[in-house]
């Protein structure tokens, strides 16, 4: 089996910020609209995906000089793991399963429904998603429809005052990933929530670009 580090072209003791400059840079390379490739493109994808789990598993395996004590995470990285609202309903889960990550993690789902990847400060969590590769669903981009919402399951992220969710949402955990960036260091979100009934009033019609897939 290929090593993630080889695709990614960095070595095997490359640390989070190395992972992930070095997936930003192949993943442009490799995507279809650049000279790439749909198989090129899940190939580095996985490779990040594989990579950056090491990492998350074992923040030792990534110890340096320069980081004398890896068993603290790097503060100016978040950590996300991800997985796609529609799938629950495939599934017969649902937003309040106590152990709904686990379940997903041994789901075998592909990459686009659910993973992990890192964001940096001060990226919106819409941001940090399609700068890894992801397509997520939005509209307006600035807080005024529930195209992007998501569900937070652990973690937090900011909520901007001037944005169109009624409380009783926000207080369930639902958040506006094109306007929210990510503030606790290990967050879990199942996006896509946009098809909860209590949202179809601040949906807006989808554009033609979210026809393109997730994964
Ligand atoms: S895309 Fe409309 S609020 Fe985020």
């Amino acid at each position: 089996m290929e090593s993630p580090f080889d695709v990614l072209r960095i070595a095997p003791d490359a640390d989070d910020a190395e992972i992930e400059r070095a997936y930003r840079e192949r993943v442009k390379e490799a995507h279809p609209d650049h000279g790439g490739s749909a198989d090129e493109f899940q190939r580095v994808r996985a490779a990040y995906e594989a990579a950056a789990a090491d990492a998350l598993a074992d923040p030792a395996d990534y110890a340096s000089e320069d980081d004398p004590d890896p068993a603290e995470p790097d503060e100016e990285t978040y950590r996300i793991e991800y997985l796609n609202y529609e799938r629950l309903a495939d599934r017969g889960w649902g937003l309040t399963d106590a152990d709904l990550f686990e379940k997903a993690s041994m789901a075998d789902f592909p990459a686009g429904d659910y993973g992990r990847f890192l964001a940096d400060p001060h990226e919106t969590l819409l941001e940090a998603a399609e700068d890894r590769g992801f397509s997520w669903p939005y509209a307006c981009r600035g807080g005024a429809c529930a195209n992007c919402a998501v569900a937070v399951i652990d973690g937090e992220m900011t909520t901007p005052v001037d944005h169109i969710l009624p409380e009783e949402m926000t207080d369930r955990g639902i958040r506006l990933s094109c306007v929210g960036e990510p503030i606790t260091e290990d967050m879990r979100v199942v996006y896509n929530v946009k098809h909860l009934p209590e949202l179809d009033d601040l949906r807006l019609p989808p554009r033609p670009f979210e026809g393109a897939a997730v994964d």
